[in-house]
């Protein structure tokens, strides 16, 4: 934007200015050439270059006065170009920020005239998550044992070996403890007790009758863990449901009567079910529970003539182990052997919901794989 017609790169005298009223003149034409040039800044990129123009420290036209009119005047000079140089520069300050102010106003009020909403437009869909088929699974389970009179306790599942084995019954070197290898936490050296992820949810029987008195009736369901090699039926990570039933007269009776409701109740009426012996440390007498296979029908035998893969063609699977709760553990948590009785049982809740759903790889409730997780909403 170069303003060489008003001969500010000269002096005055290279002019023939040599009078206060010329020199005023000449500032009046100075005047009328910004005013033509604001007019013209109407964006961003035009004010700029009047900006540095005008206002540039080195070359804009303020400092050319001040170097080639201003600093070599004559002493009658000085004082008119002083002056009017004062004038000059606060009028060009003052327009220029004034004009910078317009343009982004303007740019604000074409932005929102772009920016008008359209209330007829469908509005942004967001899809709503569902539970988990586990989760949902745990919700079926609770339901149906509150529904006869247990109510849920969560409990922790970093363990001391004294809750998961040994106030269970199970003291250092039993041969259970081979089923039940876990992940043991690296602690600092001098820690109180070691500390182990839950192998299962049996601790929670000590934890509740340690605080509540009998009657008890509970469920436990959450997270435990084992050094189990993963395949379609193990993970190293599983889900189980803890019962416990604990009071003055509980019989054997009373124990499969509320395993055989809560079965036929998750599975449908149709379903067998059978009690083996078994051995827990925990309970006596102990029972693994088992229903019929839901891929082949109990058959053991597969559509394709075969051994039915599942059920490695018993025609069975395991469930859960149960059992009255053995004596022993009442020492633990000073209740007396002789006024209670009760039964306690530990389901494996992926496996559970395998058979309810014909799942037939336990790995896909870790995998996250949205494409199973949406079969089930
Ligand atoms: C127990 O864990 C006992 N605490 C159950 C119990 C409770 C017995 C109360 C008596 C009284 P077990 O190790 O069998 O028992 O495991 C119970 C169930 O967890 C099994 O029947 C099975 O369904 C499931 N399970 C065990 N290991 C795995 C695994 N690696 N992956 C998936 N499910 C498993």
């Amino acid at each position: 934007m170069p303003l060489t017609d008003t001969g500010t790169d000269k002096t005055l005298a290279a002019l023939g200015l040599i009078e206060a009223a010329q020199v005023a003149a000449r500032f009046v034409q100075v005047f009328g050439h910004f005013e033509d040039q604001i007019q013209n800044a109407r964006d961003e990129s035009t004010w700029k270059l009047l900006r540095d123009a005008w206002l540039g420290r080195k070359s804009g036209i303020l400092t050319q006065i001040t170097d080639n009119w201003l600093k070599p005047a004559t002493p009658e000079l000085k004082r008119v170009v002083g002056q009017k140089l004062n004038e000059l520069r606060a009028h060009v300050e003052l327009h220029i920020a004034a004009r910078r102010a317009a343009i982004e106003s303007g740019a604000d009020q074409s932005a929102l005239a772009h920016e008008h909403i359209d209330l007829s437009l469908p509005g942004v869909q967001r899809p709503i998550g569902s539970h988990h088929l586990i989760r949902q699974v745990f919700q079926q389970i609770e339901d149906i044992f509150v529904s006869i009179g247990f109510s849920v306790v969560e409990g922790p599942e970093i363990e001391t070996p004294y809750y998961n084995f040994e106030a269970l019954n199970i003291p250092e070197f039993h041969p259970v403890r081979d089923d039940m290898d876990t992940f043991y936490l690296d602690l600092p050296k001098g820690a109180p007790t070691p500390l182990l992820l839950r192998t299962h949810t049996s601790p929670m029987q000590i934890r509740t009758m340690e605080k509540r008195k009998p009657p008890v009736r509970v469920i436990v369901p959450g997270k435990v863990y084992r050094r189990d090699n993963p395949d379609a039926t193990h993970s190293f990570i599983f889900h189980q449901v803890e019962g416990l039933a604990v009071d003055a007269d509980i019989t054997f009776c009373d124990f499969t009567g509320t395993i055989e409701y809560f079965v036929k109740q998750f599975f449908g009426p149709g379903v067998k079910t059978r009690f083996r012996p078994s051995y827990f440390p925990f309970t006596e007498p102990s029972v693994e529970f088992d229903v019929s296979c839901i891929f082949c029908g109990g058959s053991g035998t597969a559509a394709s003539g075969g051994t039915c893969s599942k059920c490695k063609g018993a025609g069975w699977i395991e469930l859960f182990g149960a059992g009255m709760v053995d004596p022993a553990v009442y020492g633990f948590v000073n209740y007396d052997p002789k006024k209670v009785s009760g039964f306690a049982f530990g389901m494996g809740i992926d496996r559970l919901a395998m058979l309810k759903y014909q799942i037939d790889d336990i790995q896909v409730f870790f995998q996250n794989d949205v494409r199973f997780l949406r079969q089930f909403p």
